[in-house]
């Protein structure tokens, strides 16, 4: 792999805008001079964000997160800068040759080796003469050879150490192998985790097999239908969906996401073409999922298995999204039947009509919390009433809301001014105002800021820093000041896109410049300010800079700094002579 040079990253970055690359992923309203949208990379219903246009930076009012568009592109998806630059050279339409990406070198190398290696040796074994009773369970599922090839299934073998014969004969370390989640130890020695099991490889977001899941196909008994492979570091459950990876660009062309239950329902809608599902596989929707599953897609349709623990995974499942101000939609299939069979029964057409006509989550809710009660008792019909009304309160979607009073009006003839007088007040929404600068900023606070502000602006600002401001009082100030210096010394000007480049992955740096931005003062300024925020600065230095160089003196071991220090508490104290 080549490494990109400076002009090469400048000119991709250059050529794309910002703010049409951030529409891609999220809507963005125009306002005053920027763009605003509701955050993605924290838990937010607000339009936080805000997208710079002339500046070519986004930076939340709300979580601080601030960048420029391959920063946005890199968090956002997930990848490394090189997979950025990757993508939005493919929107500018720049040919960006940089050879294979490299995997990810990090302390887990070693296990996602590992997992690579049994991938390709299961995946081997199922194509083998040894896999032909395996095909043969498959094929009887109608799960045919390109679907095998595809989703990678593989096939653990009878033999109770062939994968770890395997590995070890490889030389890794036995306490890696130990962690990996494929290998354990009994009195007979290491032994395989998995033998005589259908393999199917689990993917992390970005595409890299992390885990297996194991399913029992010669109709033993007493044994878990799934094995799943335990958390290693590489491998969260919480945190990945099944087929992600696979599933992103096609959610994001159709703007729609399914979410299913099973994996297995998963590769079933794969084979009739409908390629924009992921699964939960068995466990509870975290936060981390829903967050991911927020940035897929604007429409998010849960199709669940039609049984009682199907249905309490779509309430629980929405409520998380809910808490995100995600309203999703809800398939609700015919009791006893999860989508692969029912793809299997009623055939592709008529699944697809399914999906295109989802019901509204409180339509789902409203049918699901009549079960088990008896609506020609008053006593159930007050329970049931407070239950959806305690469901409205959750939700953000006013129109749903008004619409199910109305629903629940008219069938147990309430009024409905009444229905809604037993909603709780909902919280008045924060209305979003650009923060103003507090005023509980100290003078030199302000100096410094004011100053840094106008730095990002106009080269000859960085010029009188440079001459005239030995040391700004605050750290992170401090530090992103020099940073601004530092980059227009190397590039002869100042663009606050390219110095975001170089604060790389500092995020605290790149927030204290989000907090810079946000201070939106007025583009014109005059000297005399400068020089006010300058004086202000320098007060500071001569009145407390004196015992922070003492301090440093004190510390410093290297003689050349010392003298470096000493000379200028040299400096600093003819300046305060001058002042006083
Ligand atoms: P299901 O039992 O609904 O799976 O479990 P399925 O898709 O219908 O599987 P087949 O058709 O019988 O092969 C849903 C999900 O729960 C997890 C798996 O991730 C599965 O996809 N699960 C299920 C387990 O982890 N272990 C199990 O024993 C069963
Ligand atoms: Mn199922």
């Amino acid at each position: 792999m080549r490494i990109m040079n400076r002009d090469e990253i400048d000119h991709i970055r250059s050529s794309v805008d910002i703010v049409d690359v951030v529409s891609r992923y999220i809507p963005l309203v125009p306002k005053g001079r920027n763009y605003f949208g509701v955050c993605p990379f924290h838990d937010d219903k607000n339009p936080s964000m805000s997208v710079s246009r002339e500046k070519q930076i986004y930076t939340c009012f709300s979580c601080g997160a601030t960048g420029n568009v391959i920063k946005f592109v890199e968090d956002y998806e997930n990848v490394s800068f090189i997979e950025a630059m990757k993508i939005l050279a493919g929107i500018a339409g720049i040919s960006l040759d940089l050879g294979e990406i490299k995997k990810q070198t990090s302390s887990n190398h070693v296990l996602y080796d590992i997992y690579d290696l049994s991938f390709k040796f299961y995946r081997n074994n199922i194509s083998s003469a040894l896999g032909k009773k395996a095909k043969a369970y498959l094929k009887n599922r109608d799960i045919d050879e390109s679907i095998i090839k595809e989703f990678g299934i593989g096939l653990a073998l009878k033999d109770h150490d062939t994968l770890f014969q395997l590995l070890s004969g490889k030389k890794y370390d036995l306490n890696v192998l130990m962690k990996s989640g494929l290998v354990s130890r009994n009195d007979m020695g290491y032994v395989d985790i998995y033998y005589n099991r259908i393999m199917f490889p689990l993917w992390d977001i970005s595409g890299r097999v992390v885990g297996f899941s194991g399913r029992i196909f010669n109709g033993e008994q007493d044994v878990s239908k799934y094995v799943n492979t335990r958390e290693t570091e590489i491998f969260k459950k919480g945190e990945l969906l099944y087929n992600y990876h696979r599933a992103k660009e096609e959610a994001r062309k159709e703007n729609k996401v399914i979410i299913m239950e099973g994996f297995m329902d998963v590769i079933r809608a794969h084979t009739i073409g409908i390629k924009n599902v992921i699964a939960m596989m068995g466990t509870a929707v975290t936060k981390d999922q829903a967050l991911l599953i927020k940035r897929m897609a604007r429409d998010i349709i849960l199709c669940f298995d039609g049984d009682e623990a199907g249905q309490k995974a779509t309430i629980s499942c929405a409520e998380e999204l809910l808490k995100i101000g995600v309203t999703p939609k809800v398939v609700a299939l015919e009791s006893g039947m999860d989508p692969d069979e029912y793809i299997q029964k009623y055939g592709k057409e008529r699944f697809i009509g399914l999906l295109e006509n989802p019901i509204n989550i409180m339509d789902f809710k409203l049918s699901y919390f009549k079960k088990h009660k008896d609506l020609s008792s008053d006593q159930d019909v007050s329970k049931y009433i407070h239950d959806i009304l305690g469901e409205l309160n959750k939700m953000d979607d006013e129109i749903l809301r008004e619409l199910t009073i109305h629903k629940m009006s008219e069938e147990f003839g309430l009024d409905p001014e009444f229905l809604k007088s037993k909603l709780i007040e909902q919280p008045v929404k924060p209305v979003y105002k650009p923060p103003k600068v507090s005023k509980k900023l100290d003078k030199y606070d302000k100096a410094q800021m004011y100053l840094l502000y106008y730095m990002l602006k106009n080269k000859e600002v960085i010029q009188v820093y440079d001459r005239e401001i030995p040391y700004m009082p605050t750290e992170r100030y401090r530090n992103l000041a020099f940073h601004i210096s530092y980059y227009y010394k190397m590039n002869g000007d100042i663009v606050v896109a390219g110095l975001v480049d170089q604060l790389g992955s500092q995020d605290e740096l790149l927030k204290t410049l989000g907090e810079i931005e946000q201070l939106g003062l007025k583009d014109d300024y005059t000297l005399k300010e400068i020089e006010d925020y300058i004086r202000v600065i320098q007060e500071y230095d001569i009145k407390n800079g004196q015992a922070e160089l003492e301090r440093k003196l004190k510390e410093e071991r290297d003689m050349n700094e010392k003298v470096r220090i000493a000379n200028e508490m040299i400096a600093l104290k003819v300046r305060r002579e001058q002042y006083d």
